[in-house]
C-alpha cells in the first residue's frame, strides 16, 4: 500500500532544498523519479547519486513559467503516475516596496506555473485513462500571515484553493489532488536566519520549540504519492511543529 515501486514520480523544483529531498525519498521508497529545473548540471548530480544508490532516477530541464518548456519536459519524462508540484520563489520585503515585477514572478512562478504543470499532467493523465496523484507543496503562510512576504503568503493561499478546485474537477478522471503546507524548515538558505535573534525568537512561537528537518516530511509526501491515500483529494496537510495552533 506505501509502495512506490512501479510508480514514475514527477518532482520540480528538484534541483535544491525540499524537492532534492523529495527526490531522494521517493527514490529511496522505489519509485522512479524523474527530476525537473532550470539548473540541469545540479540535477544531473542528484540523478548521479540516486543511481549510484541503485535508484531510478532522470533528468528533465524545464522553466514552469513556459508553457513551451512544460509540454517538452512531459514529453521527455513519459507517463507520469504522480506530480509532486514543489517548484516556488520567494523574497523577503515590506509589502509598499514590492514591485509590479515582484509580484508578477513570485505569481507566476508559485502559482500560474504550478496550475500550467497540474493541469497540463493531469490533461495527459486523463487522455490514457491513468489514476494520478498531484502533492502541491503549499505553505503555512498560505493559511497564516508573516511580514515581508506578501506576495508569496498571497501566491501559496491560491495554491491551496487551487489543490480544492483541482480535487474538486479531477476527482472524476481518479486523479486525487492534495497539499502538504509546510512550516518553517531548516534548510542551508534560512541557517543564517535561525541563528540570529529574530529567527531564535520565531522558533520559541512554535509549540515543538523547533524548526522542521527535511526528514518531518517524508512522511506525509509517501501517504499523498502512495495508494494509501486511494480516498483522500483536496486535503491539506500542515506540517508545522504546531506552529499554525500556537496560543494568542
Ligand atoms: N523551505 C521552507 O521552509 C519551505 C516552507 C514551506 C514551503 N516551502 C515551499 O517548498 C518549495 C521548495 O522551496 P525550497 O525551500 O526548497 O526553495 P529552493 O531551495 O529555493 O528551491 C526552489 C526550487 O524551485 C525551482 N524553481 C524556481 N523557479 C523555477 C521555474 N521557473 N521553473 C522550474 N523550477 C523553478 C528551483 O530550481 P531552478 O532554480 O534550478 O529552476 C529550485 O529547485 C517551494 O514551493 C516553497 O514555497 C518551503
Amino acid at each position: 500500500m506505501f509502495e512506490l515501486t512501479g510508480k514514475r514520480i514527477l518532482v520540480t523544483g528538484a534541483s535544491s532544498g525540499l524537492g532534492n529531498h523529495f527526490a531522494r525519498t521517493l527514490a529511496g521508497a522505489g519509485a522512479e523519479v524523474i527530476v525537473a529545473a532550470r539548473r540541469k548540471d545540479a540535477l544531473d548530480g542528484l540523478v548521479a547519486e540516486i543511481v549510484g544508490g541503485r535508484g531510478l532516477a532522470r533528468a528533465v530541464p524545464l522553466d514552469v513559467t513556459d508553457m513551451g518548456s512544460i509540454a517538452a519536459a512531459l514529453d521527455m519524462a513519459g507517463d507520469i503516475d504522480v506530480l509532486v508540484n514543489n517548484a516556488g520563489v520567494t523574497n523577503t520585503k515590506a509589502v509598499l516596496e514590492q514591485t509590479e515585477a515582484d509580484f508578477d514572478f513570485i505569481l507566476d512562478t508559485n502559482l500560474k506555473g504550478g496550475f500550467l504543470v497540474a493541469t497540463e499532467v493531469a490533461r495527459r493523465m486523463k487522455n490514457r485513462g491513468a489514476a494520478g496523484s498531484i502533492v502541491n507543496i503549499a505553505s503555512i503562510l498560505g493559511l497564516r500571515q508573516g511580514g515581508q512576504v506578501t506576495p508569496y503568503a498571497i501566491s501559496k493561499a491560491a495554491v491551496i484553493q487551487m489543490t480544492k478546485q483541482l480535487g474538486l474537477e479531477l476527482a472524476r478522471f481518479n486523479i486525487r489532488v492534495n497539499a502538504i503546507a509546510p512550516g518553517y524548515v531548516a534548510t542551508e538558505l534560512n541557517d543564517a536566519f535561525f541563528q540570529s535573534e529574530a529567527g531564535k525568537a520565531l522558533i520559541k512561537r512554535v509549540p515543538q520549540r523547533r524548526l522542521g528537518n527535511l526528514s518531518d516530511l517524508d512522511g506525509p509526501l509517501v501517504l499523498l504519492a502512495s495508494d494509501a491515500s486511494l480516498y483522500m483529494t483536496g486535503s491539506i496537510i500542515t506540517v508545522d511543529g504546531g506552529h499554525l495552533v500556537g496560543s494568542l
